[in-house]
Parts: C-alpha cells; structure tokens; sequence
C-alpha cells in the first residue's frame, strides 16, 4: 500500500519540476568547488537567491536572508544573486581586504540594469585612468565647496529658510520628501548656479525622483514600467545638463563660480564625461544626505538624553544674525557622534557590488576569477562581536576612537566616497536649525526599511511643535 504523504509529495515533487520545465526554469545543484564557502546549493538560474536577497527589512536590522544564511553558513558564504554565482562577506576583515584591493584582485561590477539607468560613464562603474580623472574632478569640487563661505554660508541660509517655512503647518510634515527637497536643491545651486524658486528645479528634481524610483525598482523594460520611465527621465535629464554645458562654454565671460565654470575652465572632460559627473553629484548628493537627515530625525526622536546633549551643544553656537562656518562645523563634536552612529543604526547603504578579477586566495576560502563579491556593510555595522548592544543607538559609543575603524558607511580604497565630509556638514548645519527651533515625534510604525536602499514607508511623517 501507498503511504498517503509519500504520495501527495511525490505529486508535488513531479508538478513542481513540471512546471519548472514548462516555463524555462530549472533548479539545479552546483557542485561545490574546493575552497568555496559554505552555501545553499539549490537556486534558479538567473535569479538564484536574487529575491530573498532583495526582500526589504528594516535598515537596523539584519533581515531574514542575511540573519538565516550567516547562521547556517557563517559570515562568508556563497549564493546566487543578480545572475551571478556569489560571495557574500559580512566579515569586516575580508570587506577591508576586498576594498584594499580594489583595480588588482577585485573591480566594481554593477548589475547591467544599473548601467543602463547610470550611465556608461558613471563613476560608480568606471575604472582604471578614467575613473581617476572623473573621481579627480569631483574631489575637487567638493572639496572646494566645503571650504567656501559662500557656500557654507548657503547651505545656513536654506536650511533656515525651509525650517522656518514649516512653523505654520497645520499637518505633519513629510520629512523624508522635505529633506530631499532640501539636499537637492543645495547640490543644484552648487554645481550649476540654479536657484530653488527657479522653474527648471522642480522640474529637475521631478525628473530626479521618477528617476531614482526606476533605479530602486525591478529592471523590466516594458512601457509604463518605474524603470522604463526612469530611462526615459534620465535621457531628459542628460539633455537638460547638455544644453546648460553648451550654454557655459559660449558665456565664459559672465562666470558664476560654480562647479560647472570650474570643469568648463579645465577643459579636461569632454561634454558626455561632464554630464555624466554631474549627473553622479546630483544623484549621489542629494539621494544619501537626505537618507542621513531622515535617519538623525529618526533615531533622535527615541532618544531624549542624545537629544538633551546634542541641543546643548548647539545652544553654545547659537549665532544670532550671522551664518554658520567651518570653524563652528569643527566644535560640533556630539553632533558628528550622532551623526556616524545614525549611519551606523541607519545603513543608508547596505552593500557595494564587486567582482573577483581573478582567482583569490582569503584566509581559507578560495573566491574563483568571475564570481561577484558583495561586502555587506550593514552585517558588519551590527555584528555583536564588534559592537556592545548593536541594535542600540547610542552616540557616546564613538568616544571610543577603535569604533571609527569597524564602521564603514562610507566604503573604503580608492572608491571611497568622496562626498562623506560633505553630506556630514550639510546634516549637522541643518540639524542646527532643526532641533533649536522644533520639538518632534514620529509614527512608532514608521522606520527606516532597506529596500535595499534607505526608504520610509510612511515618508517619515512628523508631528513638529515649535519651541519659542
Ligand atoms: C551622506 C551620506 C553618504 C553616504 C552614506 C555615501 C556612501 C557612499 C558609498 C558607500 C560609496 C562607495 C560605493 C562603492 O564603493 O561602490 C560612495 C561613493 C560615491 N559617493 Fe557617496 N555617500 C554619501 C554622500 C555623498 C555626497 C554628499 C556626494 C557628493 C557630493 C557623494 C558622492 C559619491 C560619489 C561621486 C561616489 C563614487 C566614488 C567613486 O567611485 O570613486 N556621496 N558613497
């Protein structure tokens, strides 16, 4: 006789292959190669573990895939994601080793998706002299942004401004939409002399956020698609940029000092290299910032005594009538405590993309030429073995010097993010504003998801009250 369940699953078992074979899929069990990590050995082909991977979970949080694989495998293990046969690290060791190495045993590798919304010129996906002669460029720039009064001086004066433009709502504020608001508009007028109230912003930045939703989303190429429309958005940006380029090079005499007289004046870029950087500034620029602004609000609003201390010290720089500088920026030492332990808690990136250029040899792990390498920031952020009480946010952690070496928002090697110091200014000079004018509180509801960037469902809705 036929035992009844060994029936049922032989049933199941045969219509799932069935249906595998019906609609092109197949599961199949890659044979371990000597030297490889531990790791699941069934997938699908092309997508493999991809949705599990992507699944979203809040950012201060390990999530189900990453929690349920570093139990069964360890913190090195291998996968199947984005098409390609992985190595997934949530080691700090070998992240750093990964980054170290950057252009002679591992190069970054995005999916083909993100070059189509990116660019072929992007920064991000770039290598070798080009990358070093765009990543040049940049650096100078912010650089040069972050030691100009002018500059400093308007990133005080927006910020107010905003601030002061939510004392008479009567809803809550939807934060996250604001401070993207805010972020964007300083790199527009930064890199291209646009003004916020002028009508081409709100149309850049329109064309910005259908952008970045086509980016966040699953790349299928069909109209009506959020990543269709994205490509559509970007080519309308690129054109935008093009025209504002062409236009500066034939009005050299009438220089505004903004990011684009500089490249326009160094003549080392070609018209598609300067659109493409400005279109990685803007897009890097404004998208992180407002995610680090977001985070603070977020974290600080469930812990008062941080808040107590932070106001404090803001209370000591309160400057009536007179902006805020450099110098100030270096006595808010609290503030960049909160700062780098909301980007700690907060994640505003999970994990950067590489690929193994040939075969590498780590501790006793072998990482074969091809395989895609994904240093998850995120794991190591939160790993217990690094960090007293990982899921608690607590600034005064990093009065202890060794924390600045096993937190690493913002990358490292020689991709590190250029515009980490940058993004950090804008944060503590908006906050300035922020806390001396408004209590908050928030949605309990609404916490920062990796999905897998940074996103509030809600858009981080906050009740404000003013503080006379
Ligand atoms: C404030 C929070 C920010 C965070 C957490 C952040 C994070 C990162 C990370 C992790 C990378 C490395 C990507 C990789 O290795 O593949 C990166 C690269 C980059 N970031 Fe940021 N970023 C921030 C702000 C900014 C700002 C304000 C700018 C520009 C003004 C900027 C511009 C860039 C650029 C151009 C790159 C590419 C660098 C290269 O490939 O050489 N970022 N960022």
């Amino acid at each position: 006789m036929w035992d009844p369940f060994a029936l049922l699953f032989a049933l199941l078992f045969g219509f799932l292959i069935l249906m595998c074979k019906v609609f092109g899929m197949w599961i199949f069990k890659e044979k371990p190669k000597s030297g490889l990590p531990d790791g699941s050995m069934w997938h699908f082909p092309l997508i493999g573990e991809t949705l599990g991977f992507l699944k979203s979970h809040k950012s201060n949080s390990l999530g189900f895939f990453l929690q349920d694989h570093c139990s069964s495998y360890g913190n090195v293990f291998r996968s199947h994601l984005f098409g390609s046969p992985t190595v997934v690290s949530c080691d700090l060791e070998l992240y750093a080793f990964i980054l170290q190495n950057e252009e002679t045993l591992f190069g970054s590798s995005y999916p083909k998706p993100v070059h189509d919304i990116l660019g072929k010129l992007s920064m991000m996906l770039v290598s070798g002299s080009l990358h070093k002669k765009l990543r040049n460029v940049s650096l100078s720039f912010i650089n040069a942004s972050k030691s100009s009064p002018e500059f400093l001086s308007y990133v005080d004066s927006f910020s107010l401004s905003l601030i002061h433009s939510w004392t008479s709502l009567s809803t809550p504020l939807h934060f996250f939409k604001e401070a993207k608001k805010l972020t964007f508009y300083l790199m527009l007028k930064n890199l291209l002399s646009i003004e916020p109230d002028d009508p081409i912003a709100e149309n850049i930045l329109e064309e910005f956020l259908t952008f970045m939703k086509g980016f966040v989303s699953l790349p299928v190429y069909f109209p009506g698609t959020a990543y269709s429309k994205a490509l559509k958005a970007r080519r309308r940006i690129t054109s935008i940029l093009k025209d504002a380029t062409k236009k500066r090079e034939k009005m050299m005499k009438n220089a505004r000092g903004d990011f684009l007289d500089e490249v326009v004046q160094r003549d080392n870029l070609n018209d598609e290299e300067t659109v493409s950087v400005l279109m990685d500034l803007l897009f890097a620029g404004y998208e992180t910032t407002s995610g680090l602004m977001a985070l603070v609000v977020y974290f600080l609003a469930k812990a008062p005594s941080a808040l107590q201390k932070l106001r404090e010290e803001h209370q000591s720089l309160r400057k009536d009538g007179e902006s805020l500088n450099w110098e100030d920026y270096k006595k808010m030492e609290f503030t960049s405590h909160v700062i780098n332990e909301a980007l700690r808690c907060g994640n505003l990136v999970k994990f950067v993309h590489r690929k193994a250029l040939k075969d590498v040899k780590f501790k006793e792990y072998t990482i074969p030429a091809g395989w895609q390498v994904l240093p998850i920031m995120l794991a190591t952020h939160l790993d217990p073995k690094l960090h007293q009480s990982p899921l608690e946010f607590n600034p005064w952690r990093w009065t202890d010097p060794t924390t600045n070496r096993k937190v690493t928002p913002f990358g490292g090697g020689v991709r590190i993010c250029p515009g980490a110091e940058l993004g950090k200014l804008e944060t503590a000079f908006f906050l300035h504003h922020f806390i001396l004018n408004f209590r908050w509180k928030i949605n309990e509801e609404d916490a920062p998801m990796s999905c897998p960037y940074l996103d509030f469902k809600g858009g981080l809705l906050l009740e404000l009250e003013q503080i006379k």
